[in-house]
């Protein structure tokens, strides 16, 4: 039997929805989520990010402030911004768009942030939360795929969870969240000896690598639930434009073995935008106390 379609714009507009209603609620109370993202130079995919998260906060009802900076801001610059929002009480959530240009170092801007503000949850003080079990803002791209298996799935305890990739932003958070759902989890990467083996053991599979079709259908454990985090583009066919958007799975054979399994596009990039509402709201929740 082909796969349940895991339908992540639904399951994430119905997120935005309800956290339009909790917004408007708080503005009752006189608190207004506040978002300002920080974008430096002029990657193009990240202009593409940045708009979308500034248009779905203000949709939420929240405020929204970009703040677009030439490539040539030095590290003390964006360090004086950072500091004035820490500052800003009418800001509860801070994110500094990755990658950085060459020559501002990504850690030291993001330990400048107030981790209460870390809505990308990639503060030492937020890692270490999630790692030892305090109350934390999460990552969100690793917070949405799992919004997403506890739908499909409902409780994970004892499922074996593969994580394929181990970066700050997805892999190692998205470990450590399976850990604290009681799966047991193994986290793969590009030097793992035989990735097709583990995949066959995973009931959960969550793929992170960045590697266009990587995972193959006969990887795939049969009734298996498959996250497939990778967006990427393969290079045009002859007389198209552009290349198709392919994740890190190769969908097509995976949906014919597995249980369920997410789209791209479609399934986890809709959920991305709709955890850094969640992390803002949050935030701006525990700030007000
Ligand atoms: N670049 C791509 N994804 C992300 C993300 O989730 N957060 C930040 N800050 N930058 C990114």
């Amino acid at each position: 039997m082909p796969a349940h379609i895991i339908d992540g714009k639904a399951f994430s507009a119905g997120l935005r929805a309800r956290l339009a209603d909790e917004v408007k609620g708080l503005a009752g109370r006189g608190l207004v989520p506040g978002l300002a993202v920080i974008l430096v130079g002029e990657d193009p995919a990240s202009q593409v990010y940045v708009r979308s998260k500034e248009r779905m906060a203000r949709e939420a009802g929240m405020a929204s402030t970009t703040y677009r900076l030439p490539a040539e801001t030095t590290q003390a610059e964006l360090d004086a911004l950072i500091g004035r929002l820490n500052a800003d009480e009418a800001v509860h959530g801070i994110l500094v768009q990755l990658p950085l240009p060459a020559g501002l170092d990504p850690h030291r801007v993001v330990e400048a942030i107030d981790p209460a503000k870390d809505v990308d949850g990639l503060h030492p003080v937020s890692v270490g939360n999630l790692a030892s079990g305090a109350p934390a803002l999460v990552p969100c791209t690793p917070k949405g795929c799992m919004m997403l298996l506890r739908d499909v799935l409902g409780d994970l305890t004892g499922a074996r969870a593969l994580v394929v990739g181990r970066s700050n932003l997805m892999g190692k958070p998205m470990g450590q969240l399976l850990l604290a759902a009681n799966c047991t989890v193994t986290v793969a990467h590009s030097r793992t000896r035989d990735l097709a083996e583990e995949c066959r053991r995973a009931d959960i599979l969550v793929a992170a690598a960045g590697r266009p079709l990587m995972v193959k259908g006969d990887w795939i454990k049969p009734g298996a639930t498959v996250i497939d985090v990778g967006i990427n583009r393969l290079p045009p066919e002859p007389g198209q434009e552009k290349g198709r958007l392919v994740g890190d799975v190769d969908f097509d054979a995976a949906k014919e073995v597995a249980g369920a399994i997410t789209p791209v596009p479609g399934g986890v990039g809709p959920m991305t935008i709709a955890c850094l509402l969640d992390n803002t709201v949050e935030a701006a929740c525990r700030m007000a106390g």
